[in-house]
């Protein structure tokens, strides 16, 4: 099949990978010459596993090309995924501008029949909002090809992107039309073989689907950040109540961490989205709203301990090594992550800082810039050079088991802030550390 894929960002540029690998014939659009310059090297412009090399093969395969226009995108095409950002806006509501411009680029352009795959996440009721401004500009050219909008949600995870995309749960549609329904089975064929994954709803409930997904897991996370600090208070450990909860099966052990609070790209937009959703059909996504309430102050979480830890010193002058900045491991994206909460504190206090990430240092570099106060520095050891104290903000591998007996001797307070809970306390401070997790009380 033809398709085109509008915005190569992690979900664009995944769907048109995968699709352009099982032979396909995938144009990718995207308006940023950076990212179409990096592309036509093969240099995938984020970091995410496996992504280079699927590229890099499909588009050498001449399976897959990129171009800076929709105009130049659609010739031909018998699909065109939408796949472009909805960022928040200050009220929490998504930002619809790149769907809305990404809808009338291709009412000016389309010329056959054509099924538009509504991907980005958007609230209830823009499948048909495509659906208006697509029919409306070919109304304007005289022309009436037939174009049929279909909602099909993303529920890939950065970090595991391709294997969630060709192995996912499950593959959502959103339609009533059942000519675009059967080309989207058709395209999808190769990644629904081993069981029936396909579930055809109508496009509200496709949209909302996405939403509830999302903000079903963060509520997981805030729940188990709330009981964290109860925990806290109460002297018990949240990781044996995780474990103690976890195995029970109507409840199940994903997503049960306490931690230094949810990040990303979609967990903090999502909520809030669902949120304004509610309030514009006058209602009130209560738990929602709290969701959303918890994590803002669960962010906050890593900094008050080491200033509650730090009291009667106070923080300026002390250097603190930082290790871990991406929202989680295995990706380099940082938007909304609690490294950044963490940081802008300690060098707001007069801190120093020395931070480390696996792979999210030029991340971190155009985030912050030049920063007083602030060394991105390049491995582990560098990040403890001189530091009185060290906080870990992502749950990478290779910060699972560091040599504590290293650190007491490097660590001039000799004290460690866990923000994931990954180390064993007790054999933290056998080594002559003093540490501080989430909920270990
Ligand atoms: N990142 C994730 O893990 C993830 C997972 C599931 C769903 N989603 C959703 O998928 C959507 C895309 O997310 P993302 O992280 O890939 O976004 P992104 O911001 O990384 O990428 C979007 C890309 O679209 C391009 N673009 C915007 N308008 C365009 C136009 N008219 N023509 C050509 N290119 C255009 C932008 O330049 C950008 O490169 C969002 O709605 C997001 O919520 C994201």
């Amino acid at each position: 099949m033809r398709v085109t894929v509008i915005g190569a960002g992690y979900v664009g540029l995944v769907t048109a990978a995968c699709f352009a690998d099982v032979g396909n014939k995938v144009t990718c659009v995207e308006r940023d010459p950076g990212r179409i310059d990096a592309l036509e090297k093969a240099q995938v412009p984020f970091y995410e596993p496996g992504l280079s090399e699927l590229v890099g093969r499909n588009a050498a395969q001449e399976r897959m090309h990129f171009v800076p226009s929709v105009e130049e995108g659609l010739d031909g095409a018998q699909v065109c995924f939408i796949a472009v950002g909805t960022p928040p806006l200050p009220t929490g509501q998504a930002d619809m501008s790149q769907v809305r411009g990404a809808a009338r680029e291709i009412g000016q352009h389309v010329s056959g029949p054509l099924v538009v795959v509504q991907k980005s996440t958007a609230p209830v009721g823009t499948v048909k909002m495509v659906q208006a401004i697509i029919d409306e500009e070919m109304e304007r050219r005289g022309v009436n090809h037939w174009v049929s909008v279909v909602s099909n949600p993303e529920f890939l995870k950065e970090g595991s992107a391709i294997e969630d995309f060709t192995r996912g749960d499950r593959i959502v549609l959103g339609s009533v039309d059942d000519r675009a329904i059967a080309v989207m089975r058709d395209l999808y064929r190769p990644f629904n073989r081993n069981h029936e994954k396909i579930m055809v709803m109508s496009p509200p409930s496709s949209e909302l689907t996405k939403y509830a997904a999302n903000t079903m897991l963060a509520t997981r996370i805030s729940f188990m950040n709330e009981l964290a600090r109860l925990a806290e208070a109460v002297g018990a450990d949240i990781e044996q109540v995780r474990l103690g909860m976890g195995v029970d099966q109507r409840i199940g052990s994903h997503f049960l961490y306490a931690g230094a609070g949810y990040g990303g790209s979609c967990f903090p937009k999502d909520v809030k989205a669902l949120a304004f959703m509610a309030r514009e059909a006058g209602l009130r996504a209560e738990l929602a709203e709290a969701v959303d309430a918890v994590n803002q102050r669960q962010k906050q979480r890593m900094f008050e301990k080491i200033a509650a830890h730090y009291a009667s010193q106070g923080l300026r002058g002390k250097t603190f090594a930082i290790w871990g900045l991406a929202f989680k491991p295995n990706t380099d994206d940082m938007r909304d992550a609690p490294s950044i909460d963490l940081i802008d504190a300690l060098l707001a206090a007069g801190a120093r800082v020395r931070a480390f990430d696996p792979v999210a240092m030029e991340t971190a570099g155009k985030h912050w810039g030049p920063r007083e106060g602030l060394s991105l520095v390049a491995d582990v050891k560098s990040a403890l050079d001189g530091a009185d104290a060290l906080a870990v903000v992502t749950e990478w591998h290779t910060f699972r088991s560091p040599d504590f007996e290293q650190l007491a001797v490097v660590l001039r307070d000799r004290v460690v802030f866990d923000g994931r809970n990954l180390w064993d306390p007790a054999a933290v401070r056998t080594a002559g550390l003093a540490y501080y997790g989430i909920g270990r009380g």
